[in-house]
This record gives structure tokens, C-alpha cells and sequence, in this order.
């Protein structure tokens, strides 16, 4: 949501904030802007459009500027409309600036400093550009302004700023709203994300929260608002440029789906010593696991249903309420959480603002926090108490494929640890139910193999149809939430998950002739009652695909399309059938002719409330 890109060094500054901006498209956004420092000039070259970065480009690229110093941005419209004119760069007097985030109190500065009359755009980020340029215009000190500036604002951002009479310099500074910077032998850079900068550095650092950075082609300067200097703490990427490329596939997406059997070794093997799940090298306490007396999991999207899961896996093995929440729900119910609740957050990217602050919450109000995150370093993973990473890699598609199914390996384990460590699994138990972790990753790889042309077959009717409806009973009810997530996100069909038992009591009305739903019976023990319910839908109509184990009898008049999942114990289907959920997904968006990585009003990481 909202990208950032800004430098300042000795290569060309056009080509470097374009491409940064290429790079950060998967975020999502709707209009995109670049200003240039020139060369010749105090003027800034600044350009801005609604619609895709390369529109931007040609633009841009139709008056050609010498340039060694620019910042860009992709904005995902929440304050004002998307048009040229709320696009960013902002331009006030000498101040240029983009933003990320949302000013709650926008409203009260524009009345407290008089803007009412003197605003071009609706956004929220061009009242800070005012108040900038008004302390600016009054101290002659950038960070003075800075400073005065960010402590009258309410809210989350990020900014970044150029003075036009400051050359080949760039400010910043960040509250919430992500920036992580480097520095090499072509200059210095700043941006929303590492996908950026990775190109020209691997070692990189967050900018620490409201920590003004000075952005020179020399190098970096970090100050605190009381003047101090700050050192910076470095990280490494850990995954190369290609990891974040489409090696030769049509799309992220489909890249990523197969890449789910290393992501998923990358995430277990680690984590497993002797025979055993183990988190010493996570730096895990074991009392975190024992000392508690209730789970709550709060996570938002495709994180959220990896959570739902992962309460149907613990609640039956632990004995202990595990309640999952949706972030944004969480904050504002006085959910019951303690000094004896363990709260587990799940997010890919580990920024997404509600799941943070719903974190906070919760560890106000006492409980320890455990995150499962994707993208290190992030503000999740500095925030939480103990943090679990997945290794799934860079995903750029929006659709989240292989950063789910490693939150649920990750919930696996952590199942298999506190079942060992509160004695809810024998220690035969517990090897074994890691054994079948280990094994999770082999079980995706043959899947894959089989299942694409069946899941092809599947879109076909999809294409057709305006709504789908997705079906199962305990376990199978949780993979039918992101069943019909992963469809409607990409493919824009609507597409509605139901516990099947639930369906006489209001869905059935709306299944008639030819309505797919693809019924999930993966579960030995509930087979025969989720069967009834496909023969309720396949009464009325509908055009059923079974999703189903290989080793249960299924009558051919039963379903439409059968496929069948290997045999396995019932509680890790979930990765078999994660991956043919993906698949109908994708092939039915691609099949439609969407742009199946960038789905329309969708963002990557979600970064405003
Ligand atoms: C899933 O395909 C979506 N892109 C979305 O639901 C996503 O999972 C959600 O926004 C949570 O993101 P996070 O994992 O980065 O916190």
C-alpha cells in the first residue's frame, strides 16, 4: 500500500526512482508521481499520473531532465479521489514531499493553520506539505521543520522530503508507515521496501521510528529530534534479486505456488533436531508454551485463515480455548486477554497496521506475543516478544500462495512442541506428528504434479459463472475461507465459503442449475455428513467439485469433477488442498484475462487502518 522510493547518488536519479517504483508496484496502488532535482534549476521535475507506473514513465520520460537526486511514489488512494492532482509528490513553496499513511487529525490542521482556501489536492499528505513548508519558510532548518512539522501530526506516515534549495538531499523520517534504507558505491536510497533497493545493496537498514534521516549521495545520517546522532542497525537479505523475479513463469503467482515445497523446507527443516520440533535457534522459551492458559490468534485476510486452522489443530491436541480474531475486530472488542494468554499474530509482510495494533493491545493488557512473519525485521517482528519466521521468500503476488501455507507449517510446529511440552502428545506422539511435518513439503511437491490440469478443468466452469460458493465441514470449513478468498480476490467472482451444515439455513437459497461449489470432504470422521450436504447442492444443481481423499469411495453421480488429494492423516490435508484452491484460483483469473499479481484495489501490505 503506498510505495516509496528516494535517492540521491551519481547515476542517473530518473532511471533509479523508476525502476524503484516498477519494483514496488505489487504493493497496490492507483496513481503514481517522481520528482527530480535538476541540475540546471531550483525548480523540481515533477510528474504525476493516475493509472500504471509505465503511463508514469512514458510522461516523464517525454521531457528528459539531468537528475541525480529524486524521490517517487505509488499511492493507494484513502484521503481524495484517484486523479493526477492527489497523486504525490506534493509541491508547497520549497517543499516537495511524499507520504505513506493517514493523518487522523488532518482536519483540525488544516482549521488550526488556515489551509481551508489554500489546498490544490483532497489528501490528507498535502496539509503536511503546508505545515512543512510554513515552518520551513519560518527557521530556514530542515530539521527544525521536521520536527515542529511531525509533532503536530496525529497518525501513521512515512515521508519524504526535498528542499529545493537543498541539492542532492533527501529527509526523512517515519512514524508506523515502513522505510528501510542503504547506502553503496552509486549513492544512498530509501524505500517502502527492500524489493527496491536490493538491486544496488543487500545490507540495509529500517529507519528507526520519528528518527530523521539525512539522505545524501555520500552517505546516510541518522539524528534523533532532540539532535543526537543515531547508528544504525544493519540486516542482510537473506533471498537474491531473482527470488523477487518471474524466472520464466507468466505470473508471481503461479511462480509462487510452486515454489510452496522449498518454501516449506526452508521453514520445518531448521526447526527440527532429532527427530523433534525444536525453537532453541528461534530463541523460544519453552515456558512461553507451558505458561499459558488460553491462545488467541489474531491475523487479518489469508493470515487469518492460516489462523483458523491452527485453532482446529491446537484446541483438539491442547485442551485449551484457542479463539482466533480478525485484527481490526480485536481492537475494538474488550476481548478477554491476560497475563496467561498467549497471543499468536500471523502476518506475511509483518507490517499490516491492524495486526500490530492489535498486538500492542493485547501485550498492554499482559499477554506475551508470539509472531509468525514473513519479511524480517519488519515492525511486527521488532514489536512482538518472540518472533517465528517463515521463510517463504520475497511474494510479490498480492494472492497469498506460499507465505499461507508456511504459517500453517509454522502452526504445525508450534502444535507439536506445546503438545510434547504440556504433555498433551506422548513423545512417540510428537515425533511422529513432526515426522509428518517434514513430510508436508513432499506431500505439496506430488500434488503439484498431478493436480494442475484437473484444476484447469475446474476454471472453465468457473469462468462462466458469477458467484461460487465453497463448502466443508470442522477442517475443511477453515480451507473453504481461503478457498473463496483466493477466488474472489483475483478473479472477481464472487465467492463464498460455508460450514456445510450451515447451508440449509440460508445459503442453499442461492444455489441453482449449474452453480459451482467445491465441496472440501477431507475429513474421515465428518465425510458422511458433508457428503449429504453435496447431495443437498447436487439436488438443486449445482455443478460440484469434490475435493476429497484418494483412498474414499465416491460415487461417480456423486460430484462433477472429483480430486482426489493422497491419503494422509486428516490433519494435514490442508497443504494438499491449499494447492488446488490455488490453482482454481489462478487459472480462473488468468483464463478471465485479469492481471492476476496486481487484482484491482488491492494492496500488498496494508499499512492504514
Ligand atoms: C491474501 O491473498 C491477501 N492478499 C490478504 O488477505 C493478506 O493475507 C492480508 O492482507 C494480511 O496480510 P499480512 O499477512 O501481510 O499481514
Amino acid at each position: 500500500m503506498c510505495g516509496i522510493i528516494g535517492f540521491s547518488g551519481y547515476i542517473d536519479a530518473e532511471k533509479v526512482v523508476l525502476e524503484g517504483l516498477k519494483e514496488l508496484e505489487y504493493r497496490g496502488y492507483d496513481s503514481a508521481g517522481i520528482a527530480l532535482q535538476r541540475e540546471d534549476s531550483d525548480i523540481p521535475y515533477i510528474v504525476k499520473k493516475t493509472g500504471p507506473v509505465k503511463e508514469l514513465e512514458k510522461a516523464v520520460l517525454e521531457n528528459r531532465v539531468e537528475s541525480f537526486c529524486g524521490i517517487g511514489h505509488t499511492r493507494w488512494a484513502t484521503h481524495g479521489g484517484v486523479t493526477d492532482v492527489n497523486a504525490h509528490p506534493h509541491h508547497i513553496g520549497k517543499v516537495v514531499l511524499i507520504h505513506n499513511g493517514i493523518i487522523e487529525n488532518y482536519q483540525e490542521l488544516i482549521n488550526s493553520y488556515e489551509l481551508k482556501d489554500k489546498l490544490i489536492s483532497e489528501t490528507d499528505s498535502e496539509v503536511a506539505c503546508h505545515i512543512l513548508n510554513y515552518y520551513y519558510e519560518k527557521t530556514k532548518d530542515p530539521f527544525e521543520s521536521i520536527k515542529r512539522t511531525v509533532g503536530v501530526i496525529i497518525g501513521s506516515y512515512s515521508f519524504c522530503i526535498m528542499f529545493s534549495d537543498i541539492k542532492d538531499t533527501i529527509f526523512s523520517i517515519r512514524n508506523v508507515s515502513p522505510l528501510v534504507a542503504a547506502s553503496c558505491d552509486k549513492g544512498s536510497f530509501i524505500a517502502s521496501d527492500v524489493t527496491a533497493l536490493i538491486q544496488y545493496s543487500k545490507k540495509y537498514f529500517v529507519l528507526p521510528e520519528k528518527v530523521i534521516a539525512e539522505i545524501k549521495k555520500t552517505g546516510i545520517e541518522l539524528r534523533s529530534p532532540d539532535g543526537k546522532k543515531v547508528e544504525p542497525d544493519y540486516l542482510t537479505v537473506d533471498w537474491d534479486v531473482e527470488a523477487a523475479q518471474k524466472a520464466g513463469y507468466p505470473h508471481f503467482m503461479i511462480k509462487e505456488i510452486n515454489e510452496q515445497p522449498d518454501a516449506l523446507e526452508r521453514t520445518v527443516r531448521p526447526r527440527i533436531v532429532s527427530g523433534m520440533t525444536d525453537f532453541s535457534g528461534d530463541n523460544i522459551p519453552d515456558s512461553l508454551f507451558t505458561d499459558c492458559s488460553r491462545i488467541i490468534i489474531i491475523a487479518c485476510g489469508t493470515a487469518n485463515y492460516a489462523g483458523t486452522v491452527g485453532k482446529s489443530i491446537f484446541e483438539p491436541l491442547l485442551k485449551i480455548p484457542v479463539n482466533v480474531y480478525i485484527a481490526s475486530e480485536y481492537r475494538y472488542e474488550d476481548v478477554i486477554t491476560d497475563k496467561n494468554t498467549l497471543c499468536i499474530v500471523i502476518s506475511q509482510s509483518g507490517e499490516t497496521v491492524d495486526t500490530l495494533e492489535a498486538m500492542k493491545l493485547a501485550s498492554q493488557k499482559g499477554a506475551k506475543t508470539l509472531a509468525i512473519v514473513n519479511v524480517k525485521a519488519s515492525t511486527i517482528a521488532r514489536e512482538a516478544d518472540y518472533v517465528l519466521y517463515t521463510h517463504a521468500g520475497p511474494e510479490i503476488s498480492v494472492a497469498s500462495t506460499k507465505a499461507y501455507t508456511v504459517q500453517l507449517a509454522a502452526l504445525y510446529l508450534l502444535a507439536a512442541k506445546m503438545g510434547e511440552l504440556r504433555g498433551c502428545l506422548t513423545n512417540d506422539e510428537a515425533s511422529e506428528f513432526t515426522k509428518a511435518i517434514e513430510n508436508i513439503s513432499d506431500t505439496v511437491k506430488k500434488v503439484l504434479e498431478y493436480v494442475p490440469a484437473q484444476c484447469k478443468h475446474v476454471s472453465e466452469t468457473m469462468i462462466k459463472s458469477k458467484d461460487a460458493f465453497y463448502i466443508g465441514r470442522g477442517l475443511d470449513y477453515a480451507f473453504s475461507l481461503e478457498g473463496a478468498l483466493k477466488l474472489k480476490e483475483i478473479s472477481y467472482i464472487h465467492a463464498e465459503a460455508c460450514a456445510a451444515g450451515e447451508l440449509k439455513h440460508g445459503t442453499i437459497a442461492l444455489i441453482e442449475k449449474d452453480t459451482p461449489v467445491v465441496a472440501i470432504a477431507t475429513q474421515k470422521k465428518i465425510f458422511a455428513k458433508t457428503l449429504s450436504n453435496v447431495k443437498e447442492v447436487k439436488a438443486r444443481g449445482a455443478f460440484v467439485i469434490l475435493i476429497s481423499r484418494g483412498d474414499e469411495e465416491i460415487a461417480e453421480e456423486t460430484c462433477d469433477i472429483l480430486i482426489k488429494i493422497p491419503s494422509m492423516d486428516d490433519r494435514f490435508a490442508v497443504f494438499a488442498v491449499a494447492v488446488i484452491l490455488q490453482l482454481i484460483a489462478y487459472y480462473t483469473a488468468d483464463g478471465k484475462g485479469f492481471n492476476v499479481d496486481k487484482p484491482r484495489n488491492l494492496a500488498k501490505s496494508v499499512t492504514v487502518e
